[in-house]
């Protein structure tokens, strides 16, 4: 069972790409990719990250593992922070720490078989002992939907699906204690995606693993989320659990994405919201209310007042002037 504890704490993280290293580089293009976010991942939870493409969902991914520097805020793991810790308390935490890619072929080596590249991990990090790697990884495999052959295979030998097998197979048989997946379906077909989700469930189960989900797909998130965060341009526009989140959206722009989901029950109808427009360049994002370009309901103080982030019910926290 969970228990209601943080084991992720993030709070007014920013992280701002191609800041000028010294004040008189003129006209230096800084994007504002996560501008002030805070959210926290309870022991045991599916945290969904949802947002179009360009919102912030890698960067926020990559900084919570700290994959990559933050401006500044701070990421806690277990109440340490994490950006603050020496090299060598950092790797030592690492196998705690894992990272799924959309991609995972990118990050196989296409001459080790694929048995030896899970066993890889274990060895490296002193997790396993020569004669118990074998067993260890063939476990692996099996969990993973794969089978026992596979050990010998080489990665161009797998589907796509397999591949994410794979991929999801080296992060767990180090035993994490929390997993970015960033859009781990995303590049795959749809029925494919259902059997990578229906995995996801089936570990989520079995093995009580915090984490958190990236996806540009409501859809998607809703099997496997019980919290949702909605980004927009690196600001979290809404945040509530899943039943609130699809239940009672409440900011304007999770209106429009879920407006935009279809629903399987025909009796149940959704008001269906456009928004205009392309997301705006973070290297200079919009005023105020950073959806007021795009939004059907924007007023003049949006184009003035930033929303503050505000708890409108408990755990249910939305950026904007006109929600009461
Ligand atoms: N290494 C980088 N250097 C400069 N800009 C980056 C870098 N990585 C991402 N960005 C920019 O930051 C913004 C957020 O990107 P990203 O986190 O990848 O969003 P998402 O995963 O939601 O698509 C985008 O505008 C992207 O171009
Ligand atoms: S603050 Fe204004 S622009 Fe922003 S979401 Fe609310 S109504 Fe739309
Ligand atoms: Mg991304």
């Amino acid at each position: 069972m969970s228990e209601a504890v943080p084991l992720i704490e993030v709070n007014q993280l920013k992280k701002y790409y191609g800041e000028p290293s010294n004040i008189f580089k003129r006209n230096p293009e800084v994007v504002q990719a996560v501008d002030g976010v805070s959210f926290t991942i309870k022991k045991g939870e599916t945290f969904g990250l949802v947002g179009e493409s360009g919102s912030g969902k890698s960067t926020i991914g990559r900084t919570l593992l700290r994959l990559t520097s933050i401006t500044s805020g701070e990421v806690l793991y277990k109440g340490q922070n994490l950006h603050t810790l020496s090299k060598k308390e950092m790797r030592s935490l690492r196998p705690k720490l894992q990272f799924i890619f959309q991609d995972p072929y990118s990050s196989l080596n296409p001459r080790i078989r694929i048995g030896d590249a899970i066993a890889e991990a274990l060895l490296d990090h002193g997790l396993a002992s020569k004669n118990e790697v074998r067993e260890k990884v063939l476990e692996v495999l099996e969990i993973c939907g794969l089978a026992p052959y596979h050990y010998d295979r080489f990665p161009h030998e797998f589907s796509g699906g397999q591949r994410q097998r794979i991929g999801i197979g080296r992060a767990i048989v180090l035993n994490p204690d929390f997993i970015v997946a960033d859009e781990p379906v995303s590049a795959l077909d749809v029925s494919i995606q259902a059997q990578i989700i229906n995995l996801f469930s089936e570990l989520q189960q079995e093995k009580d693993i915090t984490m958190l989900f990236i996806s540009h797909d409501l859809s998607v998130v809703e099997h496997l989320c019980s919290t949702i965060g909605v980004l927009y341009l690196g600001t979290m526009m809404e945040l509530a659990s899943r039943d609130r989140l699809y239940g009672n959206p409440l900011h304007p722009y999770t209106k429009a994405l879920l407006s935009a989901v279809p629903i399987p029950d025909p009796t149940l109808k959704r008001e269906r919201i456009i928004i205009k427009g392309d997301i705006p360049n973070p290297a200079n994002p919009p005023k105020g209310c950073k959806f007021h370009t795009r939004c059907p309901f924007a007023q003049e103080v949006c184009r003035k007042q930033i929303p503050e982030f505000r708890e409108v019910e408990a755990g249910h926290f939305v950026a904007c002037h006109f929600v009461e």
